[in-house]
């Protein structure tokens, strides 16, 4: 009974909002059990379904990462990313507990790219996602919609008058309104940085983190020169494939937190922002 009254409450405030929510993740994530409904979880024994959320406390917390699903997009693959988990030990055979293991590429989904991605040297030092400054991966950042239109030129950066001091910037573009990392084969036709555009915003501007909703930040055609420009200096982080719908334009403190994988040079990542 108790449980059924908090549970009444809360669908009394959030319920539309929950709702509305998990409608548009049942769409997006047709593969996820449970995503069709907005019930509360009950305790053992009764009906149980998982409520799984894009947003939490009322839309002040945004989760703004993928689910890790085998339907997810793989950067230059024809296929998505097919099985990646899997029950190592099942109860079912008698194990104590149910464990699981995977296998990923390190720059699946949402993730970021540290500077061994594309220099060899640095790599070689030892440049990986466990140097990256959680500084930069957590602060004040701003969101921000790019021309549809063009690619990210030098001249759609200075378009967009970003002022000194802002340091982190999420750029959405046409991919969120294509729906890019919600369809299963890799699209190289996806929006990202030019050269020109990488090396003006690292020539004219204070940004240190840069958001993007594909799997690059650089666009195909520029897919090495735009990473090169970005990552020389060691001190920009570029977090790729965010999920930036339904997401108001605007100032919010971004958290991002990657894996410290010792070695590697990209890592899946977390990342929320907060009104
Ligand atoms: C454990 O794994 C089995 C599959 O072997 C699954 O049916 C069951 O729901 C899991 N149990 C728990 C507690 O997760
Ligand atoms: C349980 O073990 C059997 C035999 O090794 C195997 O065929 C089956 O897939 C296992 N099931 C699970 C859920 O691990
Ligand atoms: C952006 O560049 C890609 C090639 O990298 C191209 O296929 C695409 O059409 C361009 N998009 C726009 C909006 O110009």
């Amino acid at each position: 009974m108790k449980y059924t009254l908090r549970c009444l409450l809360l669908s009394s405030i959030s319920l539309a909002l929950v709702a509305f929510h998990v409608a548009a993740s049942l769409s997006a994530y047709p593969t996820v059990p449970g995503a069709d409904t907005g019930e509360c979880s009950v305790p053992a024994g009764e009906n149980l379904v998982p409520v799984r959320r894009e947003v939490y406390d009322n839309g002040r917390i945004i989760d703004i990462t993928h689910r890790i699903t085998s339907d997810l997009p793989s950067y230059e693959s024809m296929g998505s990313l097919g099985k990646f988990l899997w029950l190592a030990f099942s109860m079912k055979n008698g194990s104590l507990t149910n464990n699981s293991e995977m296998k990923l590429p390190a720059h699946t989904g949402t993730h970021v790219d540290a500077p061994g991605h594309v220099y060899d040297h640095y790599y070689e030092a030892g440049f990986d996602v466990d140097t990256l400054d959680l500084e930069v991966l957590n602060g004040p950042a701003l969101l921000v919609d790019v021309p549809r239109d063009k690619n990210l030129t030098a001249e759609v950066m200075e378009s967009l008058h970003i002022p000194k001091g802002v340091r982190r910037v999420l750029f959405r573009t046409l991919n969120t309104d294509r729906q890019l990392m919600y369809k299963k084969e890799f699209d190289t036709s996806y929006v990202g940085f030019m050269r020109d555009g990488a090396k003006w915003l690292v020539e004219n501007t204070d940004i240190k983190l840069v958001g993007i909703d594909y799997l690059s930040v650089a666009a195909y055609d520029d897919l090495i020169p735009s990473h090169l420009v970005f990552l020389e200096s060691r001190e920009i982080i570029l977090v790729e494939g965010l999920k930036l719908e339904d997401v108001p334009a605007g100032v919010y403190t971004v958290h991002c937190l990657p894996l410290r994988l010792l070695g590697a040079e990209g890592s899946p990542i977390r990342c929320i922002l907060i009104k």
